[in-house]
């Protein structure tokens, strides 16, 4: 009888310390809104935003999708979401050493273009953010120069571009800002911003220059049909 005292005892106040445990657990991970309704607490959001920032996997769409030709659209909202996108570009910008990345690239259809000019160096003091950029006013002298793209990789040409642009844009905050580029640095934004227009650069080669890249563009749309074929493939054998 004692021995069934002792068990019964035991297992009750088990019960009662997983009651507790399980109570206190919901107090502690709920708060109360202002509404009267049950909210989870920041720590969960938090999580969410913290994964998010850390996905390097974006993936980066190649000549000749059709997204690289679209005209990319305005930002509106500048919130979290558009930090977390760009941190994103970023990630995936060191992950590619490439100097400079657009939204479009990254099957986002929207004029974001980003770039560190010592992409070797992860700092943030050299990570510029152009939203909604635009070209005001350009040189009239042009100089030709090599230019590649990661979209169309194996590729590259000399294009001419006007050396000097002014230029206005937002930052992610929201706030206007003008500013003059000059040289490489001038080249490379003429690069992006063409992107947002569905301009790639092979478009502004002279017919020579095209002429000497024409095969591999005509391997690389090869490549991205074959590409597709297997999926297409893939989904008749199922059925
Ligand atoms: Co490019």
């Amino acid at each position: 009888m004692d021995i069934f005292c002792s068990c019964f005892s035991f297992l009750f106040s088990f019960v009662i310390l997983t009651f507790c445990k399980l109570t206190n657990g919901k107090v502690k991970s709920y708060i109360k809104n202002y509404n009267g309704n049950y909210a989870k607490i920041q720590k969960c959001r938090r999580g969410l935003k913290l994964f998010k920032e850390n996905e390097t996997e974006v993936k980066l769409a190649m000549y000749p999708n059709p997204v690289l030709r679209k005209k990319c659209e305005d930002v509106l909202h500048f919130d979290d979401n558009l930090k977390s996108t760009i941190r994103r570009m970023f990630d995936t910008l060191y992950a590619k050493k490439v100097k400079a990345l657009c939204a479009p690239q990254v099957y986002i259809n929207k004029k974001i273009i980003i770039w560190n000019g010592r992409y070797e160096k992860r700092k943030e003091e050299n990570e510029k953010i152009f939203i909604n950029p635009t070209i005001i006013e350009q040189s009239l002298i042009k100089k030709k120069f090599v230019e590649s793209c990661l979209s169309s990789p194996k590729i590259e040409g000399k294009v001419g571009r006007p050396v000097i642009v002014s230029i206005s844009y937002f930052d992610i905050c929201g706030n206007k800002h003008l500013k003059v580029l000059k040289g490489l640095y001038a080249r490379l934004f003429q690069h992006e911003y063409d992107h947002l227009n569905g301009v790639l650069f092979f478009d502004r080669m002279t017919q020579n220059e095209r002429k000497k890249v024409k095969a591999q563009l005509n391997q690389l749309r090869r490549e991205y049909k074959t590409d597709q074929i297997p999926a297409m493939n893939n989904i008749a054998k199922g059925d």
